[in-house]
């Protein structure tokens, strides 16, 4: 008899998650994880830790930038970096032991330790192999390398997105290898903390895959806010030394490579699935080109009783996808039918002001040959905004033209990430631009941007 119903590899919140659904649905469940604390990249080195330095560093810029305009007079705070790392693990131990809480709760067993799969129904974790009905791999993602580039997380110099959130000294110069979301949100964080840093992009546009309105705009901000931009270049090596780094690269409209000096280098040029160790080769597990475990519509991989979701998946490696992924499939293992809408995952970059996106980009669905509306309109004309000085940005609806159903939409301001919902909501329920047009929103609120863009779409916004 097996001693699980299901076992779980990986206790992100992809594993997590979908250790308690099995759990709350009857499921004997177990789950493995080899760090020192449950909560995986997002809890332990990515989407919590970079928020609450992003919210500190966010503070320190208020303060030194806009404090005395409104009134508030004083020296600016100073930084005390150990404190504000301090903060940080804090906030990371209280985030990792609320999920230790929860596998109790729902009686969970935590099988510490690095797992292998030595047979379908099998897991193996250091000398000890449980039976189980089921598996589900959410081992999860790691930065991919780049060729010519080492990175040293220990070294402080050359680092990625883990060593940059414990840095142990904020750096004069910091390059940033590629202006994805990890390079512009921990660019952010240094730059308030008075770090020149310098963006290098292989692309010609910042956060690749949103529509080029948004990532002009997104990027005139973040200029605005002191981050240098170098576009078009191919990042080639970087070199480090005891104490600094150069960064070599070659610009794409031709020429000689050139060279730029930092104390720290952030890689942050993707993620890659993470499987290793697990024995998915010798188990048969079949793969997609790309590396990543492939699964049918209900995660299912090929070998049967094993199942697999998040980043290691194909998808958008987000945290909040995958939780999704994690409760479908333990409904699918409980005999329900789980269902993710992969058509409606919001996307978020937690600078200031945030970016939101979700569904079909405007650029997208012309270059597909489809006929849009679009209905933009700008912070300039919100109220709260205005109160808070946050006005930069603008919200943008996209529309199908003949009926009026929303295909997708985009937010750059202040709490962009909160009120993307509102969309993704409507968008669930197949609503139109004229159904958020008609729908109440409190004054002054951030969200009446949203109606305006919905406005915009029908007869005319009331404040542009
Ligand atoms: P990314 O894929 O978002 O961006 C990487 C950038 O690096 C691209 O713009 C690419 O053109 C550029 N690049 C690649 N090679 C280069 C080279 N040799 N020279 C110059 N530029 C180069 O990857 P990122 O930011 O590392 O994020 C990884 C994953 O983690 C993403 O899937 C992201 O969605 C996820 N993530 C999400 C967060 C959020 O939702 N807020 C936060 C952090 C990560």
């Amino acid at each position: 008899m097996s001693q699980y119903d299901v076992i779980i590899i990986g206790a992100g919140p992809g594993g997590y998650v979908s250790a308690v659904r099995c759990a709350q649905l009857g499921l004997k469940t177990a789950i493995v994880e080899g760090r020192e604390t449950l909560g995986g990249t997002c809890l332990n080195v990515g989407c919590i830790p970079s928020k609450a330095l992003l919210h500190a560093t966010h503070l320190l810029h208020e303060a030194e930038h806009n404090f005395a305009g409104m009134g508030l007079k004083g020296k600016s705070p100073s930084v005390d970096w150990k404190q504000m790392l301090s903060y940080k693990e804090d906030v990371i131990g209280q985030n990792t032991g609320g999920i230790e809480f929860l596998m109790k709760k729902n009686k969970i067993d935590w099988l510490k330790g690095w797992a292998s799969i030595p047979a379908a129904g099998k897991v193996q974790v250091g000398d000890t192999t449980y039976d189980t009905k089921n598996i589900v791999i959410a081992s999860g993602s790691v930065p991919s390398s780049l060729p010519g580039v080492e990175v040293d997380n220990d070294k402080g110099i050359v680092v990625d997105s883990t060593g940059a959130l414990a840095l142990g000294k904020i750096p004069k110069k910091m390059v940033v290898i590629g202006a994805g979301v990890i390079g512009l949100e921990l660019g952010s964080v240094y730059a308030r903390l008075g770090a020149e840093v310098t963006v290098v992009e292989y692309m010609d546009a910042v956060c690749p895959g949103m529509d080029k309105d948004v990532q002009r705009s997104f990027k005139k901000i973040l200029e605005k806010q002191g981050l240098n931009f170098i576009m078009g270049a191919a990042v080639k090596g970087t070199e480090a030394t005891k104490s600094k780094a150069k960064v070599t690269y070659a610009p794409k409209a031709g020429g000689d490579d050139v060279v730029i000096d930092a104390d720290v280098v952030l890689v942050a040029t993707g993620r890659k699935p993470f499987a290793e160790g697990l024995g998915l080769d010798a188990l048969g597990v079949k793969m997609t080109e790309r590396g990543q475990v492939a699964v049918d519509g209900h995660w299912a991989t090929n070998v049967p009783g094993v199942y697999a979701i998040g980043d290691v998946i194909e998808g958008p490696m987000l945290a909040h996808k995958a939780e999704d992924e994690g409760m479908a499939v333990a409904e699918v293992l409980a005999g329900k039918h789980g269902h993710v809408n992969y058509s409606v995952i919001p996307g978020v970059v937690y600078t200031t002001p945030e970016v939101a996106t979700v569904g079909q980009t405007e650029d997208a669905l012309k270059a597909e040959g489809r006929k849009v509306k679009v209905g933009k309109f700008s912070f300039m004309g919100n109220g709260r905004a205005k109160a808070v000085g946050q006005a930069d940005g603008f919200v943008k609806l996209i529309a199908d033209p003949e009926t009026d159903r929303i295909l997708g939409a985009a937010i750059i301001g202040p709490a962009a990430g909160d009120m993307i919902h509102e969309i993704c909501v409507a968008m669930e329920f197949g609503a139109s631009a004229q159904d958020i047009a008609l729908t109440c929103h409190a004054h002054p609120t951030y969200s009446e941007a949203v109606r305006e863009a919905a406005l915009a779409l029908g007869d005319g916004p009331i404040h542009a």
